[in-house]
């Protein structure tokens, strides 16, 4: 690709991870890592959607993350009503619409009232769009929506000859572009159950930066790389 066809990509994807690690290296609690790996995304989450990216989509917390210690559970879910009801407000002035995916169940009230709250007071902007993955599964996305699609199929709303990749997408969380480019931070190579629709053919960048440490420079150079790649879709 030579520079005339750097074209932004549409929509970015983060798995934002190793926020544990971080602490522990520096000698805090993991959940500290937590609290500076919110301050990296407010940051990085309104540069990379000023720079014409429409979708940014994270990974704030997984369906398998209730796995984890009732302490860190806990922290991660205050951690959550803080950010929707006070500290994300520059997303708001920064005209970013914020959604969210991810089943409702089990999360607690105050969770889903905050999560609400920060769709609600976002819902009229356009400049990009900011789909923070919480309780959110890719496989149980698919079966969600499958299920959406048999109750459709069963009251007859929908007819079967015409479903294909567009109109399967709409059964989804929400109706996103194809993602582009899908960053792992921390040096993990895998995609635990991320967005396994969109990622179809996503270009994927995996870097051993803890995710606190995913500033606005390290975004650039990943940026760079995926400028770099030669995106065939099958083609040649
Ligand atoms: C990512 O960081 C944040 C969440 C999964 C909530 P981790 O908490 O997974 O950090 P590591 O991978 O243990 O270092
Ligand atoms: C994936 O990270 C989920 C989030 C970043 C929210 P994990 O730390 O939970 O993934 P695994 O367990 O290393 O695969
Ligand atoms: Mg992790």
């Amino acid at each position: 690709m030579n520079d005339t066809e750097r074209q932004v990509p549409k929509h970015v994807a983060i798995i934002m991870d190793g926020n544990g690690r971080w602490a522990t290296k520096r000698g805090y609690k993991r959940n500290i890592g937590h609290l500076e790996g919110s301050k990296t995304l407010e940051k990085l989450g309104i540069y990379i959607l000023n720079q014409g990216v429409k979708v940014l989509s994270v990974f704030a917390f997984s369906t398998e993350n209730f796995r984890r210690s009732r302490e860190e559970v806990d922290y991660l879910m205050n951690l959550f009503v803080e950010m929707f009801t006070k500290k994300f407000k520059q997303f708001k002035k920064e005209n970013i619409k914020v959604i969210f995916s991810g089943r409702k169940s089990p999360l607690r009230q105050d969770v889903l009232d905050a999560m609400a709250k920060m769709e609600e007071e976002t819902k009229d902007n356009d400049k990009g769009i900011l789909n923070i993955c919480l309780n959110y599964g890719g496989q149980e996305e698919l079966i969600d929506a499958s299920r959406r699609i048999a109750l459709d199929y069963k009251e007859g709303k929908l007819n079967l000859d015409g479903l294909n990749k567009e109109s399967f997408a709409k059964y989804l969380y929400h109706d996103l572009p194809p993602i582009d480019l899908m960053i792992r931070t921390s040096g993990e190579l895998r995609i635990s159950n991320f967005m396994l629709y969109q990622l179809a053919y996503s270009e994927m960048v995996f870097t051993d930066v803890y995710f606190p440490d995913f500033k606005e420079k390290e975004f650039d150079k990943v940026l760079e790389e995926y400028y770099n790649r030669n995106r065939r879709f099958g083609g040649n």
